[in-house]
């Protein structure tokens, strides 16, 4: 692999991420055998690159979209498909799973009769005024303790207003299809969808027992990546999820979930490029050409911890504790100040970072001129 990186470093300069389709496809097949009655809806957030749609759409999975181009990229995949093929696949396979949409996004998509998600009143009013064709979502608050990215301050009803809000959408003529939750991104916490299972178990079959139909529970993302061998394994939370459901919801409940992190964190690979080093309180700076504004961005936005592995043969084997820092004028731009790499490494020396498919170029700015890492897709 080694050899094969500094090749493709060479042939198309730094920093290069490579994307390797053939990983996306294997991580969608692994999370449908080991959940075969969860329909997979990718979140493009996690990496919204119209390759990776494309992949994803040839193997079938749904999509998760968060805002009105995140959509569009998913219907440039269908622009050729008949009204009714359409307008099936878009009620089908996609669902908008951002709790708030402003008004102008919900009169735009008013005409593909979307499922969308909600977590409080307002929402249903605005939703009823812009968008009385979609189908409703309930968002719950749930535990996401020890989750490496939190979402419950931010999202999701408090149990204890789902009925009234589940009612006051009935009420209003719209209907509600289901429930949903997140439990927080990489989550390793099992217990985390055990009790979120429940909550919505109790909340789903209340609603059923006064003649609401709901239909769907949504168990959201969160599922982890192997970034190494201490994450959990997901083979063993598929199992947890598959039996709490078979044991919590009626027979006839249709699963569906929201992975993003799951499906791409492992695809991708960054190679960068040391372009300076200097002391620094006696401490060894190697500034490289990418950061945290760019490719990095994860540090920032996903709680991220970035991973380095020197490219170049022939360095000292010995490490010592040094700073990553990225390109930019700003003193922000700091990867990591506790990296351990092998003592002098040089200008012009590639380093490569393993697992960074999620939440990196998702973020990526352009800020200080810098454009970012070249993306590079292989196996496609
Ligand atoms: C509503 C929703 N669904 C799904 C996801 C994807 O989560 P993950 O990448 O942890 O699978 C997110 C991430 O922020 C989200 O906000």
């Amino acid at each position: 692999m080694r050899n094969e990186l500094i090749k493709l470093a060479r042939d198309n300069g730094t920093p290069l991420f490579i994307l390797d389709h053939a990983k996306i496809r294997e991580n969608f097949q692994v999370f449908k055998k080991n959940l075969p009655n969860v329909q997979a809806y990718y979140a493009v957030k996690a990496n919204s690159n119209q390759e990776i749609i494309k992949t994803l759409f040839n193997e079938g999975a749904s999509f998760d979209v968060a805002s009105y181009n995140e959509f569009m990229q998913i219907y440039n995949q269908i622009k050729s498909f008949k009204k009714a093929e359409k307008d099936f696949f878009i009620w089908d396979k996609i669902i908008f799973s951002n709790t708030i949409k402003d008004k102008d996004t919900l009169k735009k998509i008013k005409r593909y009769k979307p499922l969308v998600t909600y977590d409080n009143a307002e929402e249903v009013d605005k939703i009823k005024e812009n968008c009385e064709t979609a189908g409703l979502v309930l968002r719950l608050k749930v535990p996401d303790t020890g989750s490496q990215v939190e979402m419950s301050s931010k999202f999701g009803a408090e149990p204890a207003d789902a009925a009234a809000l589940i009612k006051k959408v009935f009420d209003s003529g719209l209907a509600v299809e289901g429930l949903s939750f997140h439990v927080g991104s990489q989550c390793t916490n099992f217990d985390n969808y055990a009790t979120a299972l429940q909550i919505t178990a109790e909340i789903f079959n209340d609603a059923r027992k006064k003649g609401y139909e709901l239909k769907i529970i949504d168990i959201g993302g969160g599922f982890p990546a192997a970034y190494d061998s201490n994450v959990p394994r997901f083979e063993r939370l598929a199992e947890v999820i598959e039996s709490e459901i078979a044991r919590l919801f009626p027979a006839d409940v249709e699963v569906i979930a929201e992975p993003g992190r799951f499906m791409v964190a492992t695809t991708a690979v960054l190679v960068s490029e040391i372009i300076g080093k200097a002391v620094r309180n006696g401490k060894i700076f190697y500034h490289i050409n990418d950061g945290v504004y760019h490719t990095f961005s994860g540090i920032v936005y996903d709680h991220w911890i970035p991973n380095f592995t020197p490219l170049s043969n022939g360095r000292d084997s010995e490490t010592e504790v040094c700073a990553v820092v990225g390109p930019t004028c700003d003193s922000f731009d700091k990867i990591s100040l506790s990296e351990q790499l092998p003592a002098g490494l040089k200008l012009g020396d590639l380093l490569y970072t393993e697992n960074i498919g999620a939440y990196s170029v998702a973020s990526s700015t352009k800020f200080n001129g810098f454009e970012g890492a070249k993306i590079l897709h292989i196996n496609s």
